[in-house]
């Protein structure tokens, strides 16, 4: 049997250009939630990435009867005790802009350098099958935080967020370089991977 529909759960039009992207050669046709005509609001109540990705791609899957994909993401800063993990989009307040958030972190982040100040970006793939089989894959990006903000590019994290290993902060990447780099594009081209494997199992 071939798989001849995705929802992925979100409402963001830029992740799903991305997801687009990365499945386009699985000839699956690929549905944001609006496109599927689902309004209703997961709770991220989750605590990690996995749970919150698993909790929302199982409730939509209910919903629809199709197979559903869901995402969360996130900054770990390592001597922040991974703050703000699951909670970076709530970090200080989801009305709070990341001007002040970034702001924040960098001085939290005040007498320690280099190794120290080590963080990564966190994605985590949810696939709920209409069996109640779930696949996950979760994929890193790793940096530091930067001592001020650098870049236009990208949201969030980015402008605080170095890589130095092509010694540049990753609001300053092309999108297309990001998406080759990063935690999400890791992420689902793994999951990529579990649904070719779906496909054969299911024939
Ligand atoms: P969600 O996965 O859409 O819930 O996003 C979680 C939050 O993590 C975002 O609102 C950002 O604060 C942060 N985040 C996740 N991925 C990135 C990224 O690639 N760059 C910057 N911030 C990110």
């Amino acid at each position: 049997m071939k798989i001849k529909k995705i929802i992925f759960a979100t409402g963001n039009e830029g992740k799903m250009k991305e997801v687009r992207m990365i499945l386009k050669d699985l000839d699956i046709e690929v549905l944001s939630l609006k496109e599927a005509g689902i309004t209703a609001e997961v709770a991220e109540n989750g605590a990690t990435f996995e749970e919150n990705a698993m909790i929302k791609a199982k409730e939509i899957m209910k919903m629809s009867g199709e197979l559903v994909l869901a995402d969360d993401s996130g900054l770990e800063v390592d001597a922040l005790n991974k703050e703000p993990g699951v909670y970076s989009a709530r970090y200080m307040g989801y009305d709070t802009s990341y001007t002040v958030k970034n702001q924040n972190i960098i001085d939290r982040l005040k007498g320690k350098d280099g190794g120290e100040r080590s963080a990564r970006f966190v994605c985590a793939i949810a696939a709920a099958l209409p069996d109640g089989r779930m696949l996950v894959t979760r994929g890193t990006m790793e940096g530091e935080i930067g001592y001020e903000e650098r870049g236009e590019n990208g949201f969030g994290y980015d402008p605080i967020f170095y890589l130095p290993e092509y010694d540049c902060y990753s609001a300053e990447l092309s999108l297309e370089i990001k998406n080759k780099l990063s935690h999400r594009g890791k992420a689902l081209r793994m999951m990529k991977e579990e649904l070719i494997k779906l496909e054969e199992e299911l024939q």
